[in-house]
Parts: C-alpha cells; structure tokens; sequence
C-alpha cells in the first residue's frame, strides 16, 4: 500500500520543534500585554469578496493564490487584516472603545510554490492598532515588532518606505507608468503585465533585469504630498528618537493594495530568497472601503514559520557553541606533557574550554582530536618548541601560526592565552 503523505505545501509541526513555536507565542503574547494589546480570533473561512475588496484584484494573492470554493463564494484566509476589520465593523467596535489594539496568531492559506520557509499553510502573528492618525503610532507599532526580535535575540533589519495617499499616489503611478512604458520590451513578463493594473509592483519585482531598469525610477518618498511628507518625517523622527534603526528603501511597495502612507517589512539575510519576515503599513481608506466608519488603522504581521526557521537557526549556533573547546593543548613528549597539565589546569580555572590528550600521540593525530572538539586555538608544543621555550599558536579557523613564548613562569604564559582567547572573542 502507497503511504498517505501530507498536502504539498502544508507542514507538520512535530514536538520536536514545538518548543520554538510555544516561546514565539508565549514572547508575542507578552510583548503584545505591554503595549495594550487585546487578543482576538476569526473565522479560517470567509466571504471572497472581502479579500478581493481589500486585498486587490491585481495583486497575486487575489488573482492566483486564493484557497475559494467558487461555489460557496467563501475563500480560507490568506491573511488576517481583512478578516480583522470585518469583525471590527461587523461588532460596531470603534463605538465601545474609539482606539483598537488587536492581535492575532493563526493560519493563513496562500497557493503558492513552496520552498524553504515559504509554505501554502503558513502561520502569522497579526497585529493591527484601528483608530489613530498620528505618526507615532506607526513608529509605536513598528517597535512593538521589533521588540518581538529583540526578546527572541534575532537579528532583521527594518526597511521602510511611505507609498503616499489617494492625494498624491494616482499622479506618482502616472508618472511612473509613463516611465515604465518607455521600457517596456525589456521587462519581465509579469511586470509587463501588472505595467497597466499594478505599476508599482514594478519597483519591487526581484528579477535582475527589471531592478537595473527600476534603478533610476521615479520615487514616491519624493513625490510625497504635504500632509503625507510630514507623516513620515515624523515617522522617522519618532523612530530616531525610539533608537530604532531603518533602511529608506523606495523600491519597497508590499504585495497588497489597501496600503497607504507608511509601510514596511522586517528583513533577514539568513533565510535565502524568504528575506522578509514580517511586513505591514498603514491603511487609512481600508474600513470605509469595506462599508465602516471613516477610521484609519496600521498592522503588520509576522510569517512565525520564518521566525522558528531563525529560532531553529540561533538554536544549532548555541549548541555547536557550547560544545567546542577555546583550547586544545596539544603536547609530544613527556616535559611537554607535563607542562601542559599544569597549564591546562590554570587556564580552566580562568575559565577556559580546554582539552588535552595524555596519550602521546603524533601530532598529525592530535590535529585530528583538535579538529574534532572544534577548538577555536592550538597550542603545540613538541620536543624542539620545549628546547626552544617557544610553542606554536595555530588559529583553527584562519589556519594561521603564530610563536608564543614560554618564557616566564606557567601562571604568565596562562595570562598571556587568556588574553589572545579574550581578543578573539572566542569566550
Ligand atoms: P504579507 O507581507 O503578505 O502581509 O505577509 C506578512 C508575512 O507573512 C510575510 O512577511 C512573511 O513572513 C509571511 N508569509 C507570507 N506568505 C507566506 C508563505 N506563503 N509562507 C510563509 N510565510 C509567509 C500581510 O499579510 C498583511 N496582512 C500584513 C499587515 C497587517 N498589514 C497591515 N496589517
């Protein structure tokens, strides 16, 4: 009988892992508390015209990545602000607490190619902040995102852009698209495609040769109206004066339509193609749109299987860490030897990860012991280096030897390792 395998696309997450998963839901959860953030939760299914009101017909989430059962006219989430904003008006909320701060943590369905840290099944962690207009709650919110990485220890950069308002972006896209035409031959055939439903996807297409004909496109952040420059000076300013650090990236225009003003995304290097681990922005026009009140609101949300992917990451670095020795001692002959207890015994208790082997082997194989504790230094010390009061100091890592003097009595030479290894960080 053929074995049943899962969906292609869709992952399970074994107890292996689970771990990873509870400390990202427990560290959200709490730094979501510190910012008065309240939990909520919705349905998986909803009306498909919800996603393509919000979302946009010309982005690719709607057009090809939707789970809809065309029949029923319902579509499983591909992301939560929608659902999130159909509750907020469906529940009246803005009339019971004019500001909302909501989170939510749960599966979203996105039919696209799967790959490493890109599923069709994937998890968010959603926050959403409804009701205020100033810029330091965009500034406010992005620190709560970054205070999440913060706390787990992962290092992303944060990249930011503002994609202007009904004001000032329709002139921007004419500009741009009347650019774009110019060389349009030349570009990819998606972007020759969205050149007329969705130009500004143009800016962020991640082909080579679209991004050398972008290169010298016009920019939104300088044709900003007024009201929107100010927004996002101000954005900046609050998120100077937060300590938060930014990349201006004007060719960052996100996959979905209800944006306006400030968006961003959290960006890695360490997951190859999948760099963005969280993304969001502001979205003035989006509850009104779907027939609510006048009211603005700003989110992000975060992809937790690319967070647990990092996580997994910085788990295997602190556990190779852990067991590779500073210092492996390796010694031919009998002084040597025993000079080398001695000063193996001194160096762990500066406390030092030192290894030694008492079994006079040839150096060739003492290399090999040295190779296989991983140790960061060599100290090698045979028979000619003892006559000559000099060893020899080999960096595993850049392979290169250096003498070090045995001069001075064994407490001296301890210091003088102890301070070599500081150096290099290796403690
Ligand atoms: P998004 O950029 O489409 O934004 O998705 C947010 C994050 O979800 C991405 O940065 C990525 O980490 C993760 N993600 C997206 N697709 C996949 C996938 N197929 N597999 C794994 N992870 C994925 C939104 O969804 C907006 N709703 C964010 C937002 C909230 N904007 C305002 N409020």
């Amino acid at each position: 009988m053929t074995k049943l395998q899962a969906v292609n696309g869709f992952k399970d997450i074994l107890p292996e892992q689970i771990h990873l998963w509870q400390r990202l839901e427990a560290c959200a959860t709490e730094v979501c508390r510190r910012f008065g953030m309240r939990e909520i939760r919705t349905p998986i299914l909803e009306k498909t015209e919800l996603f393509v009101r919000s979302i946009g017909e010309a982005t690719d989430v709607v057009e090809k990545e939707m789970y809809t059962f065309p029949d029923k006219g319902i579509t499983m989430r591909p992301e939560a602000t929608a659902s999130i904003m159909r509750a907020f008006i469906e529940h009246g909320m803005h009339v019971q607490q004019p500001v909302q701060r909501l989170y939510t943590m749960g599966a979203m369905f996105r039919h696209e190619r799967p790959q490493k840290g890109r599923l069709r099944q994937f998890h968010q962690f959603d926050a959403e902040i409804i009701g205020p207009v100033e810029p330091q709650v965009d500034a406010e919110l992005i620190a709560l995102g970054q205070m999440l990485f913060d706390e787990l220890g992962l290092d992303v950069s944060l990249e930011l852009n503002s994609l202007g308002c009904p004001v000032c972006r329709p002139p921007f896209r004419q500009k741009l698209i009347e650019r774009l035409e110019k060389v349009q031959d030349q570009l990819c055939s998606d972007c020759r495609r969205r050149l007329h439903t969705n130009p500004l996807r143009v800016l962020d297409c991640k082909k080579p040769e679209c991004r050398a004909l972008v290169a010298d496109a016009p920019s939104m952040q300088e044709s900003l109206c007024p009201d929107c420059d100010r927004h996002f000076t101000a954005v900046r300013a609050t998120l100077d004066s937060l300590g938060l650090r930014y990349n201006l990236n004007r060719f960052m225009v996100r996959g979905l339509d209800y944006y306006t003003r400030t968006t961003f995304e959290f960006i890695t290097n360490q997951l190859g193609a999948q760099a963005a681990v969280g993304g969001g922005g502001r979205y003035d026009g989006l509850i009104e749109e779907l027939g609510g009140p006048a009211v603005s609101g700003i989110g992000f949300a975060m992809g937790m299987e690319r967070i647990v992917l990092l996580m997994e990451q910085q788990e295997q670095a602190e556990v190779a860490a852990a067991g590779r020795m500073d210092v492996y001692l390796a010694a031919l002959g009998p002084e040597a030897l025993a000079h080398c207890t001695v000063l193996a015994q001194l160096l762990r208790k500066r406390g030092l990860r030192v290894a030694i082997d008492y079994s006079d082997r040839s150096l060739k194989a003492q290399m090999k012991i040295a190779g296989r504790v991983q140790a960061r230094y060599t100290l090698i010390l045979g028979a000619q280096e003892w006559e000559q009061k000099a060893a020899i100091l080999r960096d595993m890592e850049t392979q290169e030897q250096k003498p070090f003097s045995l001069i001075g009595n064994t407490e001296e030479q301890c210091e003088g390792l102890v301070e070599i290894l500081h150096d290099s960080n290796s403690m």
